[in-house]
This record gives C-alpha cells, structure tokens and sequence, in this order.
C-alpha cells in the first residue's frame, strides 16, 4: 500500500475494457463528491514518460527485443511515479492510474515472455514503493474489447498501436493472467465485468473506491450531509 495521504487506484485489463472511459467516470463522480482527482495513464503520465511512450507504442522499440521494450517502461513508470504520482499522493489527491506495473507483468512477463525475476526486478524499482491501494481489472472476452477498441480506432487518423495489433490469442492470454493476479491478490485487487453497461460498470467501481477514499478528503462536507 502506498501509506501516502492520498489513494492510488489502477485501472487495468484488455484493449477496449472500457479503462479510459471508466477513469473519466470515476473521476468525475469523485470531483462532484469535493474531492482532488488526479487521471494520469501509462506508458506517460509524466513529461520524460510521454517521451517514452511513442517509441513504446509506435513500436520502434520492438525490434531491439523484449527486455529493451520491459527496460523503457520502467524507466517512464519511475519517472511517472516520482515526478507525478507520489507528490499527488503525499498532497492527499486521488490518484487515478490507466494501466501500471500489472501491464507490464502481463505484457512483458506473460504474453512477452520474460523471465519473472527480471520483471520483478524492474517492477521494484519503477514503482520504488509506490503500490497501488486499489487495482481495478476490467474483464471482458478479447474478442469483445479488440472489436471495441477497432471502432475507436476508426477515427480518421487512429491506427492500431503495436499492442492492439496482436493476435486474439495473445490477448484472451492476457486476459487470464490479470485474472490470475486478481486471484494472487485479492486484497489489491477488484475484477469487475466489463461486459455491462457503461453506467452499470460505473456505479460498480464508484462503489468499490468509496469505501477507500481518503479520511481528509471524505471528512468534507457532503452535500446531502449539511445540514
Ligand atoms: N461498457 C461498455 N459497453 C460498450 N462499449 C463500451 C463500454 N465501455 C467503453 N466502451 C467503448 O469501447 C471503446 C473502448 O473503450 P475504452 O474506454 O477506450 O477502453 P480501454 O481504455 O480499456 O482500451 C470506446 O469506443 C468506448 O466508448
Ligand atoms: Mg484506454
């Protein structure tokens, strides 16, 4: 747990889970409650992570091998984590995190093929003790969230990103390895079924985080509770 004034909850899962979309609820629900939100995403989040984050998703790093790809994002992970995601928390904010290190155990160390030892190793210090409280794991058949993310990407000038593009296989196996993780830590972690509806997903996760919040920030005044 990140033991910081603030929360930090990571939102995670397939392509086309539904991740941004819920964070943008989340957030919202969150603000009308009076409280401080940070949204932030992965790979980015910081200005050294954004910088990284092309050559990740572009896959210009691709050709340089697996452990180069594992390598840069935790180097824009530490970079996100310390410019970004540990000052919001000691200043009390929520934190709201598109995808962290559990894509990456998926991604590189499941579907990538990594060894664990070098995963952890990388993990432990890009996130240099900044754990989630909460991990969110959207679950839904890859075949579902690829034909969802295809239509997002039907926009004029949106393409399928290096991750996107693989096969249905690969993602139904990263599918189950969140699961796993879920199963493994079941205190970190929450799977909700992203098959429902947007507003019903919403009201789902709002009621998973409430209990969560903050004591300094859910000590302000409700509306309903003034008097
Ligand atoms: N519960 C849902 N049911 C149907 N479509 C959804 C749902 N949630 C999100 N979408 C749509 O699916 C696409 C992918 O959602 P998005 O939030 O971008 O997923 P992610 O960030 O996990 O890749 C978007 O076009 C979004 O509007
Ligand atoms: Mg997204």
């Amino acid at each position: 747990m990140s033991a910081a004034p603030g929360l930090f909850v990571t939102f995670e899962g397939g392509e086309g889970a539904g991740k941004s979309t819920q964070i943008q609820l989340l957030a919202q629900a969150l603000r009308a409650r009076g409280m401080t939100v940070l949204t932030t995403r992965e790979p980015g989040g910081s200005k050294g992570a954004e910088a990284v984050r092309h050559v990740l998703l572009s896959g210009a790093a691709e050709p340089y091998g697996i452990r180069m790809e594992a390598i840069l994002f935790a180097a824009a992970r530490s970079d996100h984590v310390e410019q970004v995601i540990r000052p919001a928390l000691a200043a009390g904010s929520v934190v709201l995190c598109d995808r962290f290190m559990d894509s990456s155990r998926v991604y590189q160390g499941i579907t990538g093929n990594l060894e664990q030892p070098f995963i952890e190793a990388l993990e432990r210090v890009a996130v240099n003790g900044v754990m989630p409280d909460c991990t969110v794991i959207f679950d839904l058949p890859a075949a579902i969230g690829l034909e969802r993310a295809r239509k997002r990407a039907a926009g004029p000038n949106e393409q399928p990103d290096r991750f996107e593009k693989e096969e249905l296989q690969t993602h139904e196996k990263r599918r189950e390895a969140f699961l796993d993780i879920a199963e493994r830590e079941p205190l970190r972690c929450r799977v909700v079924d992203a098959t429902r509806t947007q507003e019903t997903i919403a009201a789902d996760v709002l009621a998973i985080i409430e209990p969560l919040l903050p004591i300094t920030a859910a000590r302000r005044p409700h509306p309903e509770h003034v008097s």
